[in-house]
């Protein structure tokens, strides 16, 4: 048995064969987004995914329109990137001043995550606020980080990104749709949207008994899209009894998941889940978010017209700016605290 670092190690009810059924028959499920070129259709897909949001907060699309040769793309230039040396890895490192580029030692709960990662902002640059201190109004604004090789990488993410965004934008004007919201219902609170999309590469593991690529947590976007290869790993907690299950990889499908803004907006209604990912020891994998989030300056409460003496606000408002670069402090180092979590901004009843 070989030694894994301490830093690695989850607590035992953390681990991945706590809580989980393997082979759990039971699906979420999977969307043909052609079916929305069928006028007959547009309404079934539209409660499909409403349901999916509600009952899972997760579920996968087909015929999405994201070309399955931009994502394999920017896979191969990035495995030529993560396989370069340390010292040229860390030229495009990312700190706690700009969370782009690479980075290898990222916390969830601070316990670290057996994983290598590079970040890209959809928009280039990027604003955000340069402290977490809510009396603070200063902001900072923030470049992607390029390596110099592979040359081709920054197209490729690039192309990849552009498909990306404009799923996600058809995606929340359905999820839109579904709230039985008008369809660009969301659309201002993008004007100067944080997105970025992220590149993870779990190596093979020694020890994937103890250790996970990503730790149990909840998405902190809006949606995130999620492209993965054939390996698998991926697992998510039932909202029903929090049991943990595996989501089957699906050639070519993009993973949907709901992110604690529009857990927020819809009041609960739609279920941001927990999600963790499990590693092994003979197989490297990676998988390609597309995080959507909104501009800097945006408040996120629960949407006034889903509101109603029954349903009143589980919520109080947070500037998602703020809430991103606190969440952000914990990704770098192990924080003797848990950081700031959603349930922060709950209204105690
Ligand atoms: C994430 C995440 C899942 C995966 O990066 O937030 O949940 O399968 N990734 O890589
Ligand atoms: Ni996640």
């Amino acid at each position: 048995m070989e030694d894994l670092d301490q830093t690695f190690i989850q607590a035992p009810e953390h681990r991945a064969d706590s809580n989980s059924i393997p082979n759990q028959p039971e699906e979420i499920p999977v969307i043909d987004l052609s079916r929305l070129n069928d006028p007959e259709d547009i309404q079934n897909v539209i409660s499909e995914i409403g349901d999916a949001c509600e009952t899972w907060g997760f579920f996968q699309v087909i015929n999405h329109g994201v070309p399955c040769d931009a994502r394999k793309r920017v896979e191969e230039t990035v495995k030529i990137f993560f396989d370069l040396p340390m010292e040229e890895k860390i030229k495009v490192k990312r700190d706690e001043v700009n969370p782009a580029g690479y980075h290898d030692g990222e916390h969830t709960k601070n316990v670290r995550d057996w994983k290598e990662v590079f970040d890209i902002y959809f928009k280039d640059p990027m604003v955000m606020p340069s402290s977490t201190d809510p009396e603070d109004e200063g902001l900072r604004v923030v470049y992607n980080k390029w390596p110099q090789f592979p040359s081709d990488f920054r197209e490729a993410c690039q192309e990849y990104a552009g498909h990306a965004e404009k799923l996600a934008f058809r995606l929340l004007e359905l999820i839109s749709l579904s709230l039985g919201l008008p369809k660009e219902r969301f659309h201002d609170y993008f004007k100067e949207q944080m997105s970025f999309f992220r590149i993870n590469r779990y190596p093979p593991c020694p020890r994937p008994d103890l250790a996970l690529g990503v730790g149990h947590h909840k998405d902190a976007d809006v949606i995130s899209l999620l492209a993965q290869d054939e390996v698998g790993g991926l697992q998510i907690s039932r909202r029903s009894d929090g049991v943990w299950f595996p989501i089957r990889p699906v050639p070519n499908a993009l993973v949907i998941n709901i992110g604690n803004c529009m857990e927020v907006w819809t009041n609960d209604k739609y279920w941001s889940a927990e999600h963790r990912v499990v590693v092994n020891s003979t197989r490297e994998r990676y998988s390609i978010p597309f995080f959507l989030l909104p501009s800097h300056n945006v408040e996120v409460k629960p949407l006034e017209e889903l509101l109603s003496p029954e349903n009143p606000p589980r919520y109080k408002g947070y500037k998602y700016g703020k809430f991103y670069v606190s969440r952000n402090r914990s990704d770098f180092k192990k924080l003797e605290i848990q950081n700031i979590q959603i349930d922060d901004f709950k209204v105690v009843t």
